[in-house]
């Protein structure tokens, strides 16, 4: 009996020690998928940058993450991937749990990986042209939404080619999301001069159709449009750029300064983008929804000439509930996804970028499936009882659009990457190192991160406790200054205890890590 207990207890204490610590595990996770929107300033309604402020919150953390409610990504990851994708893999989900079961441990704080610090001003540098809000705008303490859109005339006196376009929120604890126009007509002036305030109050888009309604977007934790060498889009004489900004609910009094940073095309632009809304004219039948009813609505373009995507924006409003696109070639027998968002969120809608332009070949048919569900089951349902939806820009109105912006297809575009400046590869270590790897145990694979202060030629390798090699990750690879992560799939080895090693230029570290299965 007293053996079977002291057995009992080593079982015991061995688990502990393997188990999950905030320092070598958490920390890693959260500051690469949470702490650029949590943290001081930043729209995150609670900072998760050291172990206190995490561990506080432990409970609604692994909540959150569980239902995958945070960190906030629409679109399904596995139908099509993205730029600045943002989700959690499943062993980091349980990962989480796990660490929250046994109570939140710290484990050492040494090994706790360096807060990121995040780049201040640009992204992407010196701008050419740079619009701000007139006067700030005084957002009010009463804990509801506000949708303004405010209008800033370019003074450009010619047409101009630009290259990228980078939304810098001012007050980021307000700033939700903004789609950015462009009026020649003089309109959005005349309703803003309508208004007594600055700016005027719009829900869905502009209140009329400017001639482009779709210059740019932004959510938070997204990296600005750079388009790519000799694509780009551009700016008319004597036009208004158009902000719609959306403020999230605020329980104080609020203002926000938000400016726009345009940069002018360096090169010729030879390949304008242009942007065509899958809309109600591309349905064969009428945009309403009645009450009490789940409606669908399939919408189809023939693509006439080959094209290349840069990107793709659905819209809807609060009953949207779905939206899924899609190409099917002439023959039926081959389909390229385009984005799916099985759980439309109002709160959570951009621009997603196609990390390289996404090639449709002339005669497919695009579909764009919208679904909306006009029931009172529907918690976000504006009206109770559920009324007749129609299409329009107010809270009580519905749309169904999903803006597509495209490049007539040339050879090679597939291989043209969209330049990503994700802040997650941006941030800023105070030196290189090889971050502790997770999960640790680990049974299928292991994540290793590692952050260098200039480019390096490294080797990245496992070896077991005799020093012998057993896994080659990468040999010899010219790796860029920042932030890296590489997966390893575990496969054959034996359970036991490893070392990785990273070396190269001068740099050598390792690490040890578990297999157990
Ligand atoms: C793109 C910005 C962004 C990222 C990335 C992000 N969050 Fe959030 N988070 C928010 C915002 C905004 C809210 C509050 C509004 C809401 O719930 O949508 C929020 C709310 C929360 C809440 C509070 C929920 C509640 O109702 O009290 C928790 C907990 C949370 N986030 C945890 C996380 C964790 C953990 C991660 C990373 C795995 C993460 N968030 C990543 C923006 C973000």
């Amino acid at each position: 009996m007293k053996k079977g207990i002291i057995v009992l207890t080593m079982l015991w204490s061995a688990h502990v020690s393997a188990q999950v610590t905030f320092s070598e595990n958490i920390a890693p996770i959260i500051f690469e998928h949470c702490t650029k929107c949590h943290r001081e300033g930043e729209i995150g309604p609670m900072p998760l940058t050291s172990y206190a402020e995490v561990s506080a919150s432990a409970n609604i953390i692994e909540y959150v993450t569980g239902i995958r409610y945070m960190p906030p990504w629409t679109p399904d990851h596995t139908y099509r991937t993205f730029r600045d994708e943002n989700v959690l893999t499943d062993t980091e989900i349980s990962l989480i749990a796990e660490w929250v079961a046994a109570g939140a441990p710290e484990g050492n704080p040494d090994l706790t990986p360096p807060v990121p610090v995040f780049p201040e001003g640009s992204q992407v540098g010196e701008p050419d042209l740079v619009l701000t809000l007139e006067e700030p705008f005084l957002h009010l303490g009463n804990n509801a939404d506000m949708y303004k859109v405010f209008v800033l005339p370019t003074g450009l006196t010619e047409d101009t080619d630009i290259e990228a376009i980078e939304v810098r929120p001012d007050n980021k604890n307000i700033c939700h999301h903004a789609i950015l126009g462009v009026d020649v007509s003089g309109e959005a002036a005349q309703l803003d001069a309508a208004t007594p305030e600055y700016g005027y109050t719009q829900f869905g888009g502009f209140g009329f159709n400017p001639i482009d309604n779709f210059f740019s977007a932004w959510v938070p934790g997204t990296s600005p449009l750079v388009f790519p060498p000799a694509l780009g889009k551009k700016l008319y004489a004597n036009s208004d750029l158009l902000i719609q900004m959306h403020y999230g609910p605020s329980s104080i009094d609020q203002t926000d300064q938000t400016s726009v940073n345009i940069f002018f095309a360096d090169e010729p632009i030879t390949r304008y983008v242009q942007t065509v809304p899958i809309n109600p004219n591309n349905l064969d039948e009428p945009f309403i929804i009645l009450p009490n009813t789940v409606k669908t609505f399939h919408g189809t373009i023939e693509v006439p000439v080959d094209v290349s995507l840069i990107d793709v924006a659905p819209h809807g409003h609060l009953i949207c509930s779905s939206y899924e696109v899609y190409a099917v070639s002439p023959d039926g027998q081959d389909t390229i996804n385009i984005i799916k968002i099985p759980e439309w969120d109002f709160n959570w809608q951009g621009l997603f970028a196609f990390p390289n332009l996404l090639r449709i070949p002339a005669g497919y048919t695009v579909h764009c499936l919208g679904t909306f569900d006009n029931t009172a089951q529907n918690p976000l349902n504006p009206n109770d009882p559920p009324q007749v939806m129609t299409w329009g820009e107010s809270t009580t109105e519905e749309m169904y659009l999903c803006f597509v912006q495209f490049v007539i297809y040339l050879p090679g575009d597939e291989n043209i990457s969209l330049p990503t400046l994700n802040e997650e590869y941006m941030m800023v270590y105070p030196k290189e190192q090889l971050f502790a790897c997770y999960p640790n145990p680990a049974n299928t694979e292991l994540v290793i991160g590692y952050h260098l202060m200039k480019p390096h030629e490294m080797t990245l390798e496992v070896l077991d406790m005799q020093g012998k090699r057993v896994a080659t990750i990468f040999d010899r690879k010219s790796m860029g200054m920042g932030y890296h992560r590489e997966r390893f799939m575990l496969n054959d080895l034996q359970n036991g205890t490893y070392v990785y090693h990273l070396f190269g230029d001068g740099f050598d570290e390792s690490q040890r890590f578990v297999v157990s299965r």
